[in-house]
């Protein structure tokens, strides 16, 4: 049987070859972007081609936009899954059921475009294969969703009235070589351009730029096909194309992105060219750039906009790229296609080190052994070096580009090899990555994804075994540190062997940003919401960045665990050692500066004023360099109150992604200890019926419940808590060998604890209550103590707690909990800054802070266990700044959460919009809190960060905070 063109394996026909992408050439050009219009077929086949002709009438059609997709313009909807592909599997033959997508848009040449020459029609994206037809002439048809596609038009075009129809196709035999882990999203999403070609226009060139660090001189050579000359002013450079030119220049690096601007001039056309000098290698088993071993501190990043899908505007690009700069990241992997070209040009600018990853993955068909894998079939072959060569084709000037990825789980296949082939052929000038292959054999890195600590410490020791030609190559994490929901945890530990062992060269966090669509009732959709016959749920929201692109605390945290300077305070000589570890950069662009703040009034309420200054790091501290500085003395107020140091790096000359005195990198360390809490003790208990009155307490002697301090009239008294509303790594993937805890939990019943009543003791001086707190249907029980005492003014209520039984988990949190009267709305506190965890809490900043408890919550799309503050010595919630509320101090510190709802509705929760505040402010005041891990793709928490059931003992005191402070 004859496969009609969306189903055969071939790439296309009709079209030009890929060549480089550029923009800003004297070429006229014409955006074909905007209104188009629009007819939905459910088949491939439903509707004739008649509407390509000549004097169609569209008028009765829909219209869309161009970029972008009809599913998120009102025509059908948008499926999610991570691997499965979502229709039987059978290649390269796809469903009868495939919505096709007719669009149609008239043109008129502007009035000054240029007589003679060609032009070029050219597609930047379409999903997932394309037949087009210029004025009711077959251009012809191509697949490569996330590739450049170029056709010459010139012989057709009409000064007025030109019709461009194309017929898209969601399903096609390219579908199988697109089986990333994201929506499925069809439709023209990128650029459509009409490029006029004079004659002599440069049809393709290749700039290759290297730097020799020995001699700190660039060499620069343009290759193009048709000849012409090549200037750069500012070197002083004007040679012919094909010849070399060496002079003396700044390197372009991530760090310090030095682009020249050049011109590419032949007999037709000048194109600008944006030139970096760089030379990358493999050097003694590491990646090298300009001679130097680098670490990635990166990025996977997805193209999506929760609005507009893959159709990515200029400005979100922007936004990414500086928040990725303002957040200390150095790279990205553009997992898992070529990006929008104009992202890579602000890669080049704001300085990025970029994997370039081709538009290839059969996912589906590595998870279940199918046979037919494409890479490894070699009717195939041709459609995999198509793509590979419109990937390197089109991003070969880009200086950010240093490593090549032929594509993302895909197996093993002689097709990936002929790629890498090929690839090394045409570009020697960069490295290969592919992650999907044991063996390395076509690759110069060892790469893994998700590999857990231990693992990585023996990769670094290169202890791992594998095969001999691996071990000799240098080894980084092209996907590690899930992000989905609360997390990544453990961040620190990975950052540690990184910066520890050399052939480890760092790492590329999974992923940029959540998946999240906007919807009208939901606020964010995820998988499952457009009612798709199959889905994977909320896995695609694991980013670092909300999809609005607002920081979630991973992205706040890896900004802190890869902070290019390091601090080291030593109190006993009151100096700090300042260590430079950017790879090439020196400290001349921060500036450093000390604080001194104290919490001289624990106990009490409020602070005292901090004092800072200027710390003088020498600006031309090199990479790797460290200074040991005397810091001044602190101030006297420090004597008798806990006082702590703060260090900052901060931008001291704006850039183009920062601002003046943007923090790059900071550290806190305690210079004089917490001073001892008082014991709140002394006074007597009054009883009078069922009431018992101890210091601003009223207890009810029946249950032994506190039921208000003072005026305040509690909505629940505080009691032992341990449960938490399973993050999505608690719940962990399926494919994961570690015991996943979420569900454990829900079975062992935590969600559902009885708290039974051994004993009420009404003493001289306290009140004490023994309970024992117990899931039914099993034997495990903690049995919790709670001791009141009062010296008058404040209520002290200790607890201790006693694991009965064979504790087989940890407890999700051990704790007390409380609900108060929801006016109480504002928190002060002193502790630490933002959400933290016990394997989270790397950029927790000390500090006294006040929030609204609205802003305490982060909105996961998928709502979960958020919001801890760590080590808070004390908390207030208030009904406004100055309001009056309830003041807790704890012995010892204690991780502080406040919502407006309950742990059970969050949990219940499926979407943000699920959670409405109600009249109770629930106040969680945890003596312990499990890890996060990143057990939702990748290994769960260290030993080190589990909360074990075992004996604890801790204290906290009441009392009321009376108006004003
Ligand atoms: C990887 C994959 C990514 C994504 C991630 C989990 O296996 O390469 O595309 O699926 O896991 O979110």
């Amino acid at each position: 049987m004859e496969l009609s063109y969306h189903e055969d394996v071939s790439p296309g026909t009709g079209g030009l070859p890929p060549r480089a992408w550029y923009a800003g050439s004297d070429a006229a050009v014409l955006s074909l972007n905007g209104s188009w219009r629009f007819r939905l077929s459910p088949g491939a086949a439903v509707e004739d081609e008649s509407f390509a002709a000549d004097g169609f009438d569209a008028t009765a059609w829909h219209e869309v936009v161009v970029p972008g997709h009809w599913v998120l313009q009102g025509h059908g909807a948008p499926v999610y899954t991570n691997q499965m592909y979502p229709f039987p599997v059978d290649p390269p033959r796809v469903p009868t059921e495939n919505p096709t997508g007719d669009h149609l848009r008239g043109f008129d040449l502007p009035d000054d475009w240029p007589a003679g020459g060609d032009a070029t029609l050219r597609f930047d994206g379409v999903e997932s294969c394309a037949r087009v037809w210029l004025n009711g002439s077959l251009l012809g048809e191509f697949k490569g969703s996330r590739l450049p596609h170029e056709f010459a038009v010139g012989a057709l075009l009409r000064p007025r009235d030109n019709v461009l129809a194309v017929r898209v196709h969601q399903w096609s035999s390219g579908s199988y070589l697109e089986d990333q882990d994201q929506w499925w999203l069809p439709g023209v999403f990128r650029d459509v351009t009409l490029t006029h070609r004079p004659e002599g226009a440069v049809r393709d060139h290749f700039t290759h730029a290297s730097y020799d660090h020995r001699d700190g001189t660039g060499t620069l050579r343009v290759e193009s096909d048709v000849a012409g000359r090549v200037t750069v002013p500012e070197l002083g450079i004007d040679i012919a194309t094909g010849e070399s030119a060496t002079v003396a220049v700044e390197p372009w690096s991530a760090e310090r992105p030095r682009l020249y601007d050049g011109v590419l001039a032949t007999p037709g056309e000048r194109v600008p060219l944006r030139i970096g000098f760089r030379t990358v290698a493999l050097k003694d088993g590491l990646i090298t750039v300009n001679g130097r071993p680098i670490l990635f501190r990166g990025v996977n990043r997805h193209e999506f906009h929760p609005e507009t899908g893959r159709a990515v505007d200029i400005d979100t690009m922007r936004t990414d790229v500086r928040l990725m700069k303002m957040h200390n990241i150095n790279a990205v992997r553009t997992a898992h296609y070529p990006p929008h070209p104009a992202f890579l040009d602000l890669c080049d600018e704001l300085g990025l080190w970029v994997i370039d990853e081709c538009d290839l993955e059969t996912h589906g068909f590595t998870m279940r052994q199918w046979r037919g894998n494409p890479v490894d079939d070699e009717r195939w072959t041709p459609a995999l070096l198509d793509r590979a060569a419109r990937t390197v084709e089109r991003d070969k000037n880009h200086p950010s580009v240093v490593i090549w990825s032929l594509g993302n789980e895909c197996g093993t296949g002689r097709g990936l090899t002929a790629m890498a082939e090929w690839i090394r052929a045409r570009d020697p000038g960069r490295l290969l990555h592919y992650e999907g292959d044991p063996s390395c054999a076509d690759t110069d890195m060892y790469s893994r994804m998700y590999a857990d600590h231990a693992e990585v410490e023996r990769i670094g020791r290169r202890e791992d075994g594998g095969p001999q030609a691996r071990g000799a190559l240098p080894f980084i994490l092209c996907e590690y540190a899930h992000a989905m929901g609360n997390g990544p945890g453990g961040l620190s530990d990975y950052q540690r062997l990184f910066e520890t062992y050399e052939r480890l060269q760092g790492g590329f966090v999974w992923e940029w940003t959540d998946h999240g669509l906007t919807h009208p009732t939901l606020g964010y959709a995820y998988g499952g919401d457009f009612g798709e016959e199959l889905h994977d749920g909320n896995f695609v929201c694991d980013g670092l960045c909300f999809p609005d692109r607002r920081p979630s605390p991973g992205l706040t945290e890896y900004k802190r665990v890869i902070q290019p300077v390091r601090f080291a305070y030593d109190a006993d000589t009151g100096t700090v050692r300042v260590t430079n570890l950017y790879d090439f950069a020196d400290l001349s662009d921060l500036s450093f500066e000390w604080t001194y703040h104290s919490d001289a009034a624990a106990g009490t309420g409020g602070d005292v004023p901090s004092v800072s200054g200027p710390l003088d790091v020498p600006p031309d501290l090199g990479p790797g360099q460290s200074v040991e500085l005397k810091l001044p003395e602190p101030p006297a107020t420090a004597r008798d109150a806990e006082t702590w140091l703060h260090l900052a790096a901060l931008v001291c000359e704006e850039t183009n992604w920062a601002a003046l005195d943007h923090s790059v990198a900071f550290a806190d360390f305690p210079v004089t200890a917490r001073p001892p809490v008082p014991v709140a003790t002394g006074a007597r208990p009054r009883r009078r019926g069922y009431d018992l009155t101890l210091g601003p307490g009223r207890f009810d002697v029946r249950t032994g419940e506190l039921r208000a301090l003072g005026d305040i009239t509690l909505r629940s008294a505080p009691r032992l808590d341990v449960w938490r509303a399973p993050t999505d790594n608690d719940d962990g993937a399926p494919w994961q060998p570690d015991t996943r805890y979420g569900p454990l939990w829900r079975a062992l019943g935590l969600h559902r604890m009885h708290h039974r009543i051994d004993g009420l003791e009404v003493e001289e001086d306290a009140l004490t209550v023994r309970t024992r707190v117990a899931p039914a249907a099993r034997d495990l029980a903690l049995r919790t103590v709670y001791r009141w005492t009062s010296d008058g003014t404040a209520l002290r209520l200790a607890v201790s707690v006693t694991p009965e039984g064979d504790w087989e988990a940890p407890l999700p949190r051990l704790g007390v909990r409380l609900g108060l009267p929801a006016v109480h709305r504002l928190a002060h506190w002193f502790g630490s800054a933002g959400e933290a965890y016990p394997d989270t809490r790397a950029a927790a900043r000390m500090g006294w802070w006040s929030s609204w408890v609205e802003q305490l919550q982060t909105p996961y799309l998928r709502p979960q266990e958020n919001g801890a503050r760590a080590d808070v010595r004390w908390a207030e919630l208030r009904t406004g700044f100055d309001g009056p509320g309830v003041r807790i101090v704890g012995d010892p510190a204690f991780w502080f959460t406040a919502r407006p709802w309950s742990t059970e509705e969050l949990d219940a929760a499926t979407h943000r919009t699920d959670l409405v505040p109600g009249d109770t402010l629930w106040v969680h005041l945890d003596h312990g809190q499990r890890g996060i891990g990143s057990q939702s793709c990748g290994p769960g928490v260290l030993p080190q960060y589990e909360l074990r059931a075992s004996f604890a003992e801790f204290a906290l005191t009441f009392s009321v905070a009376e108006p004003g402070r």
